[in-house]
């Protein structure tokens, strides 16, 4: 007899991801089906960065490659959470980039996997079957199937997208947002700045008001960091000098910064409570993180503080994802005339395209050759909107003005 799959698998089986359902659709008998030839097809469906990772971070792996005493060791399990010489780097790198006044120290740290392993494992340390998460609408797609994956979560949106007037309206609603919170008592609340997939940056207004409702509510409020670095402007917002507390948990990526997203690692800042219970928690389902990367890592950062290499390596890949978001604006304004988001930082606009995302994005590759991720999966404000990246074009604005101009026949036709 087979065994059957466990309730946790069928309701996870049961979320669907945008981004697999238009990939699933990209497939090689769909292009011969509709005579499209897959060289011509421009995607604007990937969650990634396209530039150059730091060469002193290069350098760093290539000395480890050429020690042989190094690479040994970096074949050797870490400590469960990291070693403490890439927990110290990392508490540094922050206070480096973020503020020197942030109470942060190695006793906050656990190095993961990466993000999207953390994110997990810290849905399953806090939230019990019956409880809620409370995700704004629209949210990150990947945050519904991890919250099916601890299984019995209850999901509570927050709408901080106008889908009417197309605007982000977080910071007008942050007293209702905070309202909400204290009517809806969740457990756990998860914001994401930038924000995938409208790269708006929460303001420390808004991130202060769910703050105070969450510590009345004894609720951990969560904010994914996995475009930390990416926001335009003279300076990051406050919060993104804060500290762990008891109510304010942070998660945080190697994968868009430093180009290191194949070089799996991320971290979680949190109080040390909450890194005990992730010691326990990673001794269970990944053991240790890569010994490799954290080695690396810390000789970048180490070295980078110290030659002041790291700003400016930041502020010049800051420079070139606010130069795309801008052409690709422009050139959404110029060929579709329809309205979209303007990106605060991160790698994604959305773009209101005035039908079913799903049947747009069907339409998009059919009839243009273009891959767009749906809206839906995102939240219901999307339903009519599509995700445009524009992060792994960034060496390629032709493209995306070309692209750009063929989904104006999709739209012309609708
Ligand atoms: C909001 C958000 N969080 C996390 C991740 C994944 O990060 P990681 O590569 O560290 O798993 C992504 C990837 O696109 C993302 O958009």
């Amino acid at each position: 007899m087979r065994p059957r799959i466990s309730k946790k698998l069928e309701e996870l089986l049961c979320t669907k991801s945008p981004v697999r359902e238009i990939m699933d659709l990209a497939s090689p008998e769909f292009f011969k089906r509709v005579g499209l030839d897959p060289v011509q097809v421009i995607s604007f469906s990937g969650g990634w960065v396209n530039h150059d990772s730091p060469a002193e971070l290069r350098q760093a792996y290539a000395e480890i490659a050429l020690d042989p005493r190094r690479f040994h060791a970096s074949g050797a399990y870490s400590p469960t959470i990291g070693t403490p010489e890439c927990r110290a780097a990392i508490a540094e790198y922050e206070k480096h980039l973020f503020g020197h006044d942030m109470q942060l120290g190695p006793e906050n740290i656990a190095i993961g996997a990466n993000s999207t392993q953390l994110t997990l494992s810290l849905m399953q340390l806090i939230l019990s079957p019956g409880e809620k998460l409370l995700l704004p609408d629209p949210a990150y797609c990947n945050y519904p199937a991890q919250a099916a994956a601890v299984g019995g979560v209850q999901i509570v949106r927050f709408p901080l997208l106008d889908p009417v007037q197309w605007r982000y309206v977080a910071d007008e609603r942050a007293d209702e947002f905070a309202r909400f919170i204290l009517a809806e008592k969740p457990k756990m609340i998860l914001l994401c700045a930038p924000d995938n997939p409208t790269s708006q940056v929460p303001s420390t207004r808004f991130v202060k008001a769910a703050l105070d409702a969450a510590v009345e509510v004894g609720a951990l409020l969560v904010i994914d960091f996995a475009y930390k670095e990416i926001v335009w402007g003279a300076r990051y917002p406050e919060y993104f000098g804060w500290g762990p507390t008891d109510n304010f948990v942070t998660i945080h990526s190697n994968s868009k910064w430093c180009r290191g997203l194949g070089r799996r690692l991320g971290w979680i800042q949190a109080p040390p409570e909450i890194i005990e219970a992730l010691e326990a928690a990673q001794a269970a389902n990944i053991l240790c993180p890569d010994t490799l990367h954290q080695m690396a890592l810390a000789d970048y950062i180490r070295r980078g503080i110290a030659a002041d290499s790291i700003k400016p390596y930041v502020m010049q890949m800051i420079a070139r994802y606010e130069a795309v978001a801008r052409f690709t604006v422009e050139a959404v304004h110029k060929h579709l005339g329809v309205p979209c988001i303007e990106p605060q930082g991160g790698l994604y606009t959305v773009v209101r395209v005035g039908m079913d995302s799903s049947e747009f994005a069907r339409r998009a590759l059919e009839n243009a050759g273009v891959v767009v991720v749906p809206g839906w999966g995102f939240g219901d404000t999307l339903k009519h909107g599509v995700r445009l990246s524009y992060g792994p074009l960034v060496n390629d604005l032709e493209k995306i003005d070309l692209g750009v101009r063929r989904l104006s026949r999709v739209l012309a036709a609708r």
